[in-house]
């Protein structure tokens, strides 16, 4: 045993120690690879979680509420797993909503008494599953290559039933949604840097990356960054998901589309549609990676494929037979190709004014659907799985190649021309 003196100047030098290295390390954002799985047109990226550095892909979900998984090879290294107790401020944080006992001696991942409890959401199949909350350490890599721990890392480990429709590759979804758990906020409230990330999705057969937190980016996409168009992230007041209990206030992010054109031909839509219903929820612009192609309500896609399929024969497209779930399909060869994919009409989703428009080309608005045929990439909304139905969802294959920065903090989306514009696209995206 060390004599008090020793001890004391060991503990000294440590502090010295660690108090310089956190001057010198201390990570201003993080940095996540995004997988495109083609037969799901899933986005997953992978993640080390526990004392094991257990190696996980999950999905990521820009709507959702936690990070969620079901993992054999996780569950048998568990050993530095911990319920999230009712009562705690833990439990607060994450909001759960009851209080599970659950008696297995010694206690394991999904059982264990007195805990923190809530139902995670698959939204690909509308299933819940309702069990406890708990925490382990995740290793996360900083813009600068540096790993490091965020202790506590709540999650719920899920029943197996719950990964049903999930990408083959994936154990569950991370999520990135507006909630004081989900990747962005843990990672912000760890390090003390902004809520905020960058997404930039990648096509088929390549990767893209996410970017938690504030740094500057590779050429060219800091200039793609700084000359970015920007619109208010909105709140829907009524939660999308029927157990959301978060003040009420949906989870997703909304932005305030106002029209959308063909072209330069403005739709003739119903425009209640457009606008959030502040008592009902329903309506209005959601975006989510959960969802392949963009989803519009039944009038407004009606309206689309009427204008599209206009202005496409005037550029001498020939439609052919629709392939499901697509409503307008074309023969390819009736179609030329530019730099931003196959020459159609461009579609734009006109914003806070008639000069703040996202703007989509062939590459992100036309999708192979068998020999020969290319299809609109759009498709008409299902009725709600449960909770209010959103006019417009703003799925996958729409945000591939475009760099999004969430600014969470203040509110704001950010979202770039197609990269491939710029000759470049979201393999090449990362931290300068
Ligand atoms: C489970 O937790 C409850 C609440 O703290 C406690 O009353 C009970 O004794 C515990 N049961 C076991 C088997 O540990
Ligand atoms: C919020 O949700 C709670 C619990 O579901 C409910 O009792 C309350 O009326 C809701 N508040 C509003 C403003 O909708
Ligand atoms: C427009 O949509 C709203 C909301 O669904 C609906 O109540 C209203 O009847 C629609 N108006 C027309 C003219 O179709
Ligand atoms: C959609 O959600 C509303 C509100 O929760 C519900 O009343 C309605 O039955 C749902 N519709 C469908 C088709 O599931």
């Amino acid at each position: 045993m060390a004599t008090p003196t020793l001890s004391i100047f060991i503990l000294s030098s440590l502090l010295i120690l660690s108090s310089f290295s956190n001057a010198q390390t201390q990570p201003k954002a993080f940095t996540f690879p995004i997988t495109k799985d083609d037969p799901t047109n899933q986005y997953y990226t992978t993640i080390q979680i526990g004392s094991k550095a257990t190696t996980l892909n999950v999905g990521i979900d820009l709507g959702g509420n936690f990070l969620w998984f079901n993992s054999q090879e996780y569950f048998a290294a568990a050993d530095s797993y911990r319920p999230i107790l009712c009562g705690t401020k833990q439990c607060q944080i994450a909001n759960g909503i009851g209080c599970i006992f659950c008696f297995l001696s010694p206690p394991v991942p999904g059982c264990t008494n007195n805990t923190c409890s809530d139902y995670s959401l698959n939204p690909f199949t509308g299933t819940q599953g309702y069990s406890g909350l708990g925490q382990d350490v995740l290793r996360v890599v900083s813009t600068r290559g540096a790993q490091y721990k965020v202790n506590n890392f709540p999650f719920q480990y899920s029943d197996p039933v719950l990964r049903e429709a999930l990408a083959t590759p994936t154990a569950g979804l991370i999520a990135l949604g507006r909630t004081r758990v989900s990747l962005p906020a843990q990672l912000s409230s760890a390090f003390k840097i902004r809520e905020k990330f960058a997404l930039c999705i990648p096509s088929s057969g390549s990767k893209g990356s996410m970017i938690i937190g504030e740094t500057a980016y590779t050429k060219p996409f800091q200039q793609t960054s700084e000359s970015a168009l920007t619109t208010p992230l909105l709140r829907n007041p009524v939660s999308i998901n029927g157990n959301e209990v978060i003040g009420n206030l949906t989870i997703q992010y909304f932005i305030g589309v106002k029209s959308i054109r063909v072209g330069e031909t403005p739709l003739v839509l119903n425009e209640t549609l457009l606008s959030i219903n502040k008592r009902t929820g329903e309506g209005g612009t959601s975006i989510r990676t959960v969802r392949a192609y963009t989803s519009l309500h039944k009038s407004i896609y009606a309206a689309l494929v009427d204008e599209f399929v206009k202005a496409a024969a005037a550029k001498n497209i020939k439609r052919v037979a629709s392939v499901a779930p697509f409503g307008a399909c074309f023969d390819s060869k009736t179609i030329s190709s530019t730099e931003a994919g196959p020459d159609v009409p461009v579609i734009d989703l006109v914003l806070q004014s008639k000069s703040v428009y996202w703007r989509f080309y062939g590459w992100n608005t036309m999708v192979r659907a068998g020999e020969g045929v290319i299809c609109l990439a759009f498709v008409e909304g299902q009725p709600n799985l449960s909770g209010p139905t959103t006019s417009i969802v703003v799925g996958g294959y729409q945000m591939e190649n475009h760099l999004l920065e969430f600014d969470v903090a203040a509110e704001k989306l950010g979202f770039s021309r197609s990269l491939l514009l710029r000759d470049t696209s979201c393999d090449k995206f990362g931290a300068a």
